[in-house]
């Protein structure tokens, strides 16, 4: 954690890497804590891409009406490859310095929490960063804002496969998201009653997973659910088909549930987490502290440098997916 001595008048906040359901609500807590606090607040647009590019609209607290409900983010995002280079960055700052902006607010993922992290090394610009990302892979929070939304609407996807499932006999592969972490795999895998689930870091192989689906049918089960992160190892999920295919005869169907998982109104956990995590991000501002992300550690909010969230690897739990295949008989 960093301190920094400066007074506050002005802050700014932005929204990047990819949208996550509970943005919005984030964003509506940073705004209005900060104007409880008596500070002019401007919203970046785009994130790094509205930063370099002087993208910038003052905010007000009437502007945030009705958004703690939507998912996307009204102040949009982007995914801007310049900002990984030094000369990109010292650009960006200058947008900073002509709007006379003190402090930032960074709702992101880990690639955001990186350029956070450079912005504060290179320009000691202070920021804090609220984790909102539906991939739930940044180290010190139990949870990031979006991710549970993401979870539920995989799983109502999940239990209609089930149906469908079930009336033919059938063998369905359902492929989430999560880049290289398998937290909604995970999580999905588990409340969907899935009898194998993969994620990214080779935790199952396909005959294993032929194996289990056998089991179950000589217990009399004749449907099964696969669920696939889209990172994990041996491919994605029309790969994990054709080796299915050809490893056992087993003909499996395909459900790629792909971008719908990052949209839809947030859940109340995520709304809830997301009003927390944006209001602390400026109480902590006040306070002096930056370079810090604020996490959830056992229901606590928790500050956690921004090298130390994106310096660390979060593994995914185990435990939950021999749960899944002791339950999914
Ligand atoms: P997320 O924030 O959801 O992880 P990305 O990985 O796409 O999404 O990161 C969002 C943006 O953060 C990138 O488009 C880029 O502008 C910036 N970023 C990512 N990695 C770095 C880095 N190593 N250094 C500086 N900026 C970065
Ligand atoms: O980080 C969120 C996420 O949805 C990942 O799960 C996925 O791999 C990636 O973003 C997709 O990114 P894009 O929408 O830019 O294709």
């Amino acid at each position: 954690m960093a301190q920094f001595t400066k007074q506050l008048k002005k802050i700014a906040v932005y929204t990047s890497g990819g949208d996550a359901p509970g943005m919005n609500a984030a964003l509506r807590a940073v705004v209005r804590t900060a104007r409880g606090h008596q500070l002019e607040v401007l919203g970046i647009l785009q994130g790094y891409i509205g930063m370099l590019e002087d993208i910038v609209k003052p905010l007000s607290v009437r502007d945030m009406a009705n958004i703690i409900q939507r998912g996307g983010t009204i102040l949009k995002t982007g995914r801007c490859p310049e900002f990984q280079k030094a000369e990109f960055r010292a650009k960006a700052v200058e947008t900073l310095k002509k709007h006379e902006i003190d402090a930032l607010v960074c709702i992101g993922g880990d690639g955001s929490f990186r350029g956070a992290l450079s912005l504060w090394k290179e320009h000691q610009i202070p920021i804090t960063g609220v984790p909102g990302t539906i991939d739930n892979d940044i180290f010190g929070t139990d949870l990031t804002v979006g991710f549970d939304t993401a979870v539920n609407t995989a799983l109502f996807a999940i239990d209609k496969i089930r149906d469908t499932a079930d009336s033919h006999d059938r063998v369905f592969i359902v492929e989430v998201m999560g880049r290289n972490s398998g937290f909604i795999a995970t999580y999905a895998g588990l409340a969907g009653g899935a009898e194998e689930i993969f994620t990214s870091d080779g935790n199952t192989t396909v005959d294993k997973a032929v194996d289990r689906i056998r089991e179950a049918q000589k217990n009399g089960k004749r449907s099964s659910i696969i669920i696939t992160s889209e990172g994990q190892k041996p491919g994605r999920a029309y790969d994990l088909a054709e080796s299915l295919r050809k490893k056992s005869g087993l003909d499996a169907k395909v459900a790629i549930l792909g971008h719908q998982q990052r949209g839809g109104a947030p859940t109340a956990t995520d709304r809830i987490l997301a009003s927390r995590m944006g209001a602390m991000a400026v109480d902590g501002l006040m306070n002096g502290v930056c370079n810090v992300m604020i996490g959830i550690e056992k229901g606590s909010l928790v500050q956690v440098p921004f090298d130390v969230a994106t310096g660390t690897e979060k593994k995914n739990d185990p435990e939950l997916i021999s749960l899944s295949y002791r339950l999914a008989k």
